[in-house]
């Protein structure tokens, strides 16, 4: 176990803030007591409208995280007006690409799920290092612990955040920084709300809210757990995946041929 997270007081920073899971966080964030929190998003407009609904101890941030200048300015720009982060969600992302998707989806994916947490990493953890406190969550997804079936840039890169998360958290622990990794399956929010029937997510169990999402993380900060599952199951799912990989593979066989494309149409 890690160090417990204690919220009250600190200073967070939300990024994905302005909708779904991140708006979730950063409201039950200043519900628990933090000082503030910085709502931080590749949207500014909707940053700001977020912000403004959560009220005054929320602050807008137009950030775009797949940009490794802007999140060091950033840092430094909320550490100059706020005073030490505490806590980094490092939640944007997104779905990009069906099946092998192109290069723009991997490019995409790769920056925004992967390397943004580097660059975080990279501008945040010295400062935190030096004042020997301080956590990052990685918001990743059970599509990094197990397979998003219709998306591969999706699944690889979140397993790529996974791995970073695991990686931080070994190689940090003794500078006092905490790490922990969130691994939803669906969620409702604008990411998932084009979900059909047969979406390939919902086969993972029912959507939850992202505020279901944020009490879990409030939960895993409070025990020092590093891996959050907002949806227990997926924990059964990693194990069986881990037991016997190849009927893993045989039963993700079986279910993708229930969903793909003209399925239902041929049976
Ligand atoms: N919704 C789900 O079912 C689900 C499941 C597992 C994991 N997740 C993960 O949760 C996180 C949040 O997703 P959500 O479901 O709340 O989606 P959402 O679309 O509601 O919110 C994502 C937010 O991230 C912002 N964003 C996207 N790219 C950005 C960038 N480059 N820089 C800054 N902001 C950026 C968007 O503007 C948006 O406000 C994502 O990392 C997603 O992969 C979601």
């Amino acid at each position: 176990m890690a160090e417990p997270f204690s919220i009250p007081g600190t200073t967070a920073v939300v990024t994905g803030g302005a909708g779904g899971i991140g708006r979730a966080l950063a409201g039950r964030l200043l519900t628990e007591g933090a000082a503030r929190v910085v709502v931080a998003d590749r949207d500014a407009d909707a940053a700001a409208a977020t912000a403004d609904a959560l009220g005054e101890r929320a602050h807008p941030l137009a950030l775009d995280v797949a940009d490794e200048a802007a999140v060091a300015a950033a840092v430094a720009e909320v550490e100059d007006r706020h005073g030490p982060i505490d806590l980094w969600c490092s939640n944007a992302g997104g779905g990009a690409g069906r099946g092998l998707g192109d290069d723009a989806d991997w490019d995409v994916s790769w920056r925004v799920h992967v390397l943004a947490h580097v660059y975080v990493a990279r501008a945040l953890f010295p400062r935190m290092a030096e004042r020997g406190r301080g956590h990052l969550i990685v918001t990743a997804s059970a599509a990094g612990l197990l397979t998003q079936l219709d998306t591969a840039p999706y699944t690889v890169t979140k397993h790529g955040a996974v791995a970073l998360a695991e990686w931080l958290a070994i190689r940090h622990a003794d500078d006092g920084i905490g790490v922990s990794c969130l691994c939803p399956q669906g969620v409702n929010t604008a990411m998932t709300a084009g979900d059909g029937p047969e979406a390939a997510t919902r086969l993972g169990g029912a959507y939850i809210e992202p505020e279901d999402v944020a009490d879990t993380v409030v939960a895993a900060l409070h025990d020092g757990r590093f891996l959050i599952l907002p949806h227990p199951e997926a924990a059964t799912y990693e194990r069986r995946r881990a037991q016997d990989r190849d009927r893993w593979l045989e039963g993700m066989r079986r279910a993708w041929s229930a969903i793909r494309p003209g399925a239902a149409a041929t049976d």
